[in-house]
């Protein structure tokens, strides 16, 4: 595995629509440890493909209770509402308030083909539309009301 270099948000590839995976090969399957491996060594929650560069539809999520691989991820079906922070590893040392559905149910393929679906509340239900937007090179910081200021983000490390 290798830990990968993480584009921030002045990158154009960030911007761009990914490509629908076609087909997993052992290519996809590198990618997928070596974004995981990349999330963590950043302490990331999420991270898409584009911000290692890679323009095609393959998300990793880990909100510290399992890794969730999504391949060609969509979101079927949304409920309710939550506001809340929300950060990005492409827009370091910067949080936004983002308004997100609070339950979102999600169709993917896993590593071996096969589709599933998941269904995600609060937490990974933000992450999932975080990574799914960027697939499609939204940020977080298109959607947000507003970003903290320094001083918020000091009470919010105390
Ligand atoms: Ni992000």
């Amino acid at each position: 595995m290798a830990i990968l270099n993480i584009v921030t948000q002045e990158d154009e590839v960030l911007r761009k629509k990914c490509r629908l995976v076609d087909k997993i090969t052992p290519r996809t399957l590198t990618l997928l440890d070596d974004m995981y491996e990349t999330m963590q060594a950043a302490n990331g929650v999420g991270l898409a493909a584009p911000q290692v560069g890679i323009l095609r539809r393959i998300v990793v999520i880990d909100i510290g209770e399992g890794l969730i691989e999504l391949i060609n991820p969509e979101i079927v079906a949304t409920e309710g509402e939550q506001t809340g922070e929300e950060g990005c590893l492409s827009v370091p040392d910067e949080v936004g308030i983002v308004t997100r559905p609070n339950i979102v149910t999600v169709k993917a393929t896993d590593r071996n083909g096969e589709p599933f679906t998941i269904r995600g509340e609060g937490l990974l239900a933000r992450a999932f539309c975080h990574e799914i937007d960027h697939l499609d090179g939204v940020l977080y910081i298109d959607k947000a009301e507003r970003m903290l200021t320094p001083e918020e983000m000091e009470e919010d490390e105390e």
